[in-house]
This record gives structure tokens, C-alpha cells and sequence, in this order.
């Protein structure tokens, strides 16, 4: 299947309008984007927006070079991120969490459900929980106890994502992969970094996705690590874009 393609046909046949991937200086500059946003008769639905179409292409390159069985999404929303994952690993049993926080997302779960049958992916599971408190009870029910691959974007705190690694780390299976989204977008790098300290395990900044996704896995395979590679950019291509961003900064101001 086509991950984006499929995503923004089964939106549409529910009524959906979906934006996402946009260039922020044909857009005022508004920093939010290039992120996904559903859009239902001219209003935006979701409070918290969708992953981005990079991110998206991230998840299907995890999915190729290694496979899950179990994924946890923390903060489903409106299932684009859920969906995401469970359309590139159609194999995996996918929990989307949410504990209905924002205006829509309990008809967020509902919908979810549905564009899953719609999808025909019979392992889809919208679950209204909280983080980090019903994690151990979700895992164990709904994905055997064991984590393959989680994916964090609920409460964007740095405290938030501290509870929420160490609630996940007694579920985590060996080479799993956790990834932490927004970490740029919402400052979380001290949370992210209080993680990797703890974990021992490898933290790697992915500069190439729009909210900066904080990935943690430990001892990657030669395919993973390749993945994770491009995905964080190459520090010597990074530098020359700062420099070039700090110059056009000092000249033009923001
Ligand atoms: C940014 S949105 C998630 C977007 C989603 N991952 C996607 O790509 O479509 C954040 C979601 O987290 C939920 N949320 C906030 N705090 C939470 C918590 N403590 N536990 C579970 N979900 C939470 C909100 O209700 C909201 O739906």
C-alpha cells in the first residue's frame, strides 16, 4: 500500500479535507505547516496536528529495514499517526492511545476505528488511556507485554516524556526503537536527553523531519543505522546550512 496516498483517500471518503507538507513561506512562515491538518467542511478538527510527509516516509523506511510486531502510539488524535504505522507494517498489532486531552480526539478514536476497517487493517486498536499511568495495563492486554516500536506524541513536556520513556522501558524489546516527536518543535531536548542519559541507549536528533523526532534505539543494525543516518543529516551538510541560516539571519533578520 501507498501510505500517504492511502491515508489521504480513506480521510476523504469520511468527510476529510487533509493539508500537510506545505512550504512555510508560501504560508506567511507559520512554522505549523508543514505538519498534517484535517480540515472537515472549511474548519480544522484536530487541536494537535498530524505527523509531517517526511515523517511519514520515515516510518516506512523503519518498516522496511525492521519490522515490528508491537507499536504503541502515545496521543492517537485523529489516527493519521497510527494509521501511518499501520499501513507500512500491516504485520503489527498498533495501539493508538489518547486520553481524549484535546477538543476531538474521542471522536478521534471513533474515527480511527472506522478508517482502520475502511483500511482493511484488522489490528488497529484506538485505546482511551492516559499516558504515562495506563501504559502497563495497555501493553499488557492489547500488545502481549513487549514493544517493538514506540511512537511518543502526546503531552509535550519534558517531564511528560521522562515518565512516559521510564513507564515503556520495562516493555521494550531488545533492538526496539522509541521515537519522540516534536522534541525541536517543543523544546524538549532536556527530557530527550535525560532519556538517552538513562536509557545508555543511542539518541540521535532526526534533523530531516519537520518537528525534530528524538529517536532512541540501542545498537542499531547496518540498516537501521543507515536509516537513522540520513534521516539526522550529515553534520558536515548541517553546519553549512546554519552558517548559511545565521548569515541570511544577520542580514535579513528573521
Ligand atoms: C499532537 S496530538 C497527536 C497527533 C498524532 N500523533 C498524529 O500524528 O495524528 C496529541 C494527542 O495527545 C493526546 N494526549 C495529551 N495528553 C495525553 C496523555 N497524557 N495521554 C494520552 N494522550 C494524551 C491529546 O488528546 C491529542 O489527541
Amino acid at each position: 500500500m501507498l501510505v500517504f496516498v492511502d491515508l489521504v483517500a480513506a480521510y476523504a471518503a469520511e468527510g476529510f479535507a487533509v493539508s500537510t507538507g506545505l512550504n512555510p513561506t508560501a504560508f506567511h512562515n507559520l512554522h505549523s505547516v508543514p505538519f498534517t491538518w484535517l480540515v472537515r467542511d472549511g474548519v480544522e478538527v484536530a487541536d494537535g496536528l498530524g505527523i509531517s510527509l517526511p515523517e511519514i516516509y520515515l516510518l516506512e523506511c523503519l518498516a522496511v529495514v525492521q519490522p515490528a510486531e508491537s507499536i504503541l502510539v502515545i496521543g492517537n488524535s485523529f489516527g493519521w499517526s497510527t494509521l501511518a504505522l499501520a499501513i507500512a507494517q500491516p504485520q503489527a498489532r498498533v495501539v493508538g492511545l489518547d486520553s481524549a486531552a484535546d477538543r476531538y480526539s474521542l471522536e478521534g478514536l471513533e474515527l480511527t476505528a472506522r478508517l482502520a476497517e475502511r483500511l482493511n487493517l484488522h489490528h488497529v486498536y484506538p485505546v482511551r488511556g492516559t499516558s504515562p499511568e495506563d501504559i502497563p495495563a495497555t501493553v499488557e492486554e492489547r500488545l502481549d507485554g513487549r514493544i517493538d516500536l514506540a511512537f511518543v506524541d502526546g503531552y509535550h513536556t519534558s517531564q511528560q516524556i521522562v515518565a512516559e520513556y521510564r513507564a515503556l522501558r520495562p516493555f521494550l524489546t531488545p533492538t526496539a526503537m522509541v521515537l519522540f516527536h516534536d522534541v525541536q518543535y517543543t523544546g524538549l531536548q532536556s527530557g530527550f536527553d535525560t532519556i538517552v542519559e538513562e536509557s545508555g541507549w543511542q539518541g540521535t536528533m532526526l534533523h530531516a523531519t519537520p518537528s525534530g523526532i528524538g529517536f532512541l534505539t540501542n545498537e542499531p543494525s547496518p540498516a537501521l543505522a543507515r536509516v537513522i543516518a540520513a534521516f539526522a543529516t550529515d553534520p558536515s551538510a548541517l553546519e553549512v546550512v546554519r552558517k548559511k541560516g545565521e548569515r541570511f539571519h544577520a542580514e535579513f533578520g528573521s
